[in-house]
């Protein structure tokens, strides 16, 4: 082939992998971000079925260049492992495991007991009602002796309990069947049948909003309390869904401080910045049917401008400062997604919305946010 050579940058960026239609000039990275954060942590992201069985190409091809851990982001929660009673579904979450093992990956499960994207009747018993406590204890420890036990030596490290402390109070989610029924025994339970089921295997507590002090304080009293009757919990894992200001880099350091000061690993679960309002009163809704009142819920449908796509580098670069400041307290950073394409936040907490959360664009390339990534952990001191 020859091409004029005035099209020859252009050339030479397309076989990048990059597109030449575009306004803003393709970014290739660097370095792969494994290799920033080598000597201060393990970074990952969080995989869909997509990505799991390779039919999106790039979201593997980036996978692949700039991350050393996975996470399913789906497939192994309990509505879709374990969709009937007695019936299990591991063809995704074995494709999973061969995905990351084929490529030497950390691999982490999601999650065994959480409140949320568990099928109902989990907790019901015959009569329709609440299931029995010993009923609910049985399924709960048959559910991860049978997940875990599985991928035993292979998933390295699990989100055993997800969510189960409330923000308004640090007190456990009562409300939730999990708790109303089984109380906090429940979740001493669950890390007992876990790591009974994968003894070698590291064994956490994921939160979210683990910056708000009050539920950080029920956080730290439940994961003392695990560790006090004598079960293994190697770390919190801290979900880290933030917005651009919020919140405070302060709230972030020392949420890192309290855990990594009571000897547990501290990890960032499911990291991605919003940069969308996140109002509680449209929760739920589809962006179509709420745009006409409130345009400024999505205001960013033609383009991210450039004034904002670089507030979100600075957002991301401070907040792995952060993580990268106290050397050996933050084991692992997983994002949650790849690329904007793919992220959640596209609908949640309101449905068909175009955020930009991710480190990688649309068009899968990457953000101004990754360089600055790069460079903040190249300042920061090292293991
Ligand atoms: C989200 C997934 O990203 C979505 O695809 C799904 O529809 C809902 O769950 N906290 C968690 C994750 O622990 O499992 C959630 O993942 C996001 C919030």
């Amino acid at each position: 082939m020859k091409f004029p050579s005035r099209l020859l940058p252009f050339v030479f960026l397309s076989l990048l992998g990059c597109q030449t239609q575009t306004a803003t000039p393709p970014l290739a990275t660097a370095i792969p971000l494994k290799e920033a954060t080598r000597g201060h942590f393990l970074v990952g992201a969080a995989i869909n079925a997509a990505q799991i069985t390779g039919k999106d190409r790039a979201g593997v091809a980036l996978i692949d260049t700039h991350f050393d851990t996975i996470t399913p982001e789906n497939d192994m929660k309990w509505q879709h492992i374990h969709p009937e009673l007695g019936r299990y579904n591991f063809r995704v979450p074995d494709k999973f495991v061969e995905f990351g093992r084929s490529r030497g990956m950390w691999m982490v499960g999601h999650t065994l007991m959480w409140h949320s994207q568990t099928p109902d009747w989990v907790f019901k018993g015959e009569d329709g009602k609440d299931a029995s406590r010993e009923v609910l204890l049985a399924r709960l420890t048959d559910h991860i002796r049978t997940v875990v036990g599985r991928y035993r030596g292979k998933v390295k490290g699990w989100d055993v309990v997800n969510e189960a402390i409330r923000d308004e109070d640090g007190l456990l989610r009562t409300e939730k069947p999990w708790y109303r029924i089984l109380g906090e025994e429940g979740i001493f339970a669950a890390f007992a049948a876990a790591h009974e089921a994968d003894p070698d295997a590291e064994l956490y507590y994921n939160e979210y909003a683990l910056e708000n002090p009050v539920k950080r304080a029920g956080v730290l009293k439940l994961v003392q309390a695990i560790r006090a009757r004598g079960l293994r919990i190697d770390g919190v894992g801290s979900q880290g869904h933030y917005g651009l200001d919020w919140p405070e880099l302060s709230e972030i350091d020392d949420s890192i401080k309290d855990f990594a000061q009571a000897g547990f690993k501290v990890m960032y679960t499911e990291l991605d910045v919003t940069v969308l309002p996140r109002p509680t009163n449209y929760f739920g809704a589809e962006i179509s049917k709420v745009f006409a009142q409130a345009p400024e819920l999505d205001s960013f449908r033609d383009g991210l401008p450039a004034e904002k796509q670089a507030e979100l580098a600075k957002r991301y670069a401070d907040c792995f400062a952060v993580f990268a400041k106290y050397p050996g307290a933050v084991t692992r950073v997983t994002l949650w997604g790849v690329t904007d394409r793919t992220s959640w936040l596209n609908n949640w907490p309101i449905r068909g919305r175009t955020d930009y959360p991710m480190l990688f664009d649309r068009q899968d390339r990457a953000k101004p946010a990754v360089a600055a990534v790069i460079e903040a952990l190249q300042a920061a001191p090292q293991r």
